[in-house]
């Protein structure tokens, strides 16, 4: 295929690095000559490093660089048969760009964005011909994370969303659909993976490293959640939480915490800046504490509002149960799909946990999904 890429930052890059070795014909498209620049030395470094230590062969590099083509003018990309956008999170710079392609592809090119954010159907509203145009969400780094969410706006046409998938498909994707909604599936319903988190640390039921070292040993995630927030970039991670929160009209449930923002304000972005949870330039001695019951009480009380949130995506049809459990071990690796998870433990134990979450602190954000309570009294199961 041929594939044309909007933007040449982190996603771009990691993109196109990922449908050239696919060995799709595809060409970077950016405004700025320094981001197109430094994006062809960051990947040409990458490539590098994977030669060096044999991830890749001399054809795996031959057939990416011979592939990709960079380019500041966008008229290079008329020929495209599927344009990925990957520009900067602006809703305004997003629709300007996409009038301008319309007016140069092919009508039966699928034109797609790659927005964490954005409502689908308002970039739609851009283009003429919107029935062509589909949400297409990469996980970082889209050559590495196998899945993507593929969120058809109300303008969609189904032979649009059909196409779209089958062309991720046969690269390779983990494929799953969701509605045109915050967060779509795994921006959404990882919030309280960092939420509650901070709110144990907040109230002083434990410190991080403990809520860490439990989240990990206990619960079998790959990172705990301030580990996890420090590597993503407490900037990001807050900017994401705030988003959905105000998307979702303030609903409690996804308020974003003064301890985060002021690690952002304070430019204690987390590893890339050196501090933020944790302090990456000194030997920190790691104040945890063992404690199993403690350490299974914080992971519950974390698992039981995750569960809490899947289980809401599934009852408000935001995608199928088991694209919410595929979206939530292939794009954020979780160690099991939360309702599966949720069968596992028992439906009865979440519900009792945030039943004495509401009953203890009044909060409409531990508010348990209506869907927990019919299943409970029905006894039944998500699988
Ligand atoms: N970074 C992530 O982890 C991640 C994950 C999934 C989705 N996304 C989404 O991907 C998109 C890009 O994110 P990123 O992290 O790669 O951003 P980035 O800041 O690394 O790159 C954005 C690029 O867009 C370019 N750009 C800005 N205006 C432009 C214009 N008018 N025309 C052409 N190019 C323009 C910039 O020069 C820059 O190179 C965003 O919509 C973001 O929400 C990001």
């Amino acid at each position: 295929m041929k594939i044309g890429v909007l933007g040449s930052g982190t996603m771009g890059i990691s993109i196109g690095h990922f449908t050239t070795i696919k060995d799709h014909q595809t060409i970077i498209y950016d405004s700025s000559k320094n981001a197109l620049k430094s994006g062809e030395k960051k990947l040409s470094d990458l490539l590098k490093k994977l030669k060096n230590k044999g991830k890749y062969s001399k054809e795996d590099i031959k057939r990416i660089t011979s592939n990709l083509t960079f380019t500041d003018d966008i008229k290079k990309l008329k020929d495209s048969e599927l344009i990925i956008e990957a520009i900067i999170e602006d809703i305004n710079i997003k629709k300007e760009i996409f009038s301008k392609i319309e007016k140069l592809v092919d009508n039966k090119c699928i034109i797609t964005s790659n927005t964490s954010s954005l409502s689908i159907a308002s970039l739609a509203s851009s283009l003429k011909e919107n029935k062509r145009f589909i949400g297409m969400h990469f996980f970082n780094p889209a050559n590495l994370m196998p899945l993507v969410e593929i969120i058809p706006a109300i303008q969609t046409s189904q032979e649009t969303l059909d196409r779209s998938k089958n062309i991720l498909v046969e690269m390779g994707k983990v494929v799953v659909i969701a509605k045109d909604t915050p967060g779509f599936i795994v921006n959404r319903v990882a919030r309280p993976f960092y939420g509650e988190a901070i709110r144990i640390y907040e109230e002083g039921i434990a410190n991080i490293e403990t809520i860490d070292w439990a989240t990990k040993e206990i619960g079998g995630f790959r990172m705990g959640p301030f580990e996890l927030m420090d590597f993503i970039g407490n900037d990001i991670n807050y900017m994401v939480t705030e988003t959905v929160f105000k998307e979702f009209y303030f609903d409690s449930r996804y308020k974003p915490s003064f301890t985060q923002k002021r690690l952002m304000e304070a430019g204690y972005l987390g590893k890339k800046s050196g501090k933020g949870f944790y302090d990456y330039n000194t030997e920190e001695i790691k104040n945890i504490n063992k404690n199993r019951e403690l350490g299974k009480k914080i992971v519950f009380r974390i698992l039981s509002m995750l569960i809490n949130e899947a289980s809401d995506a599934l009852f408000l049809k935001i995608a199928s149960k088991e694209d919410i459990d595929l979206a939530m071990t292939k794009g954020v690796n979780y160690p099991k799909g939360l309702l599966a998870w949720a069968d596992e433990i028992g439906i009865d134990n979440v519900l009792e946990t945030l039943e004495n979450l509401y009953n203890t602190y009044k909060e409409d954000r531990y508010r348990p999904s209506p869907i927990l309570r019919k299943m409970c009294s029905e006894n039944s199961n998500f699988y």
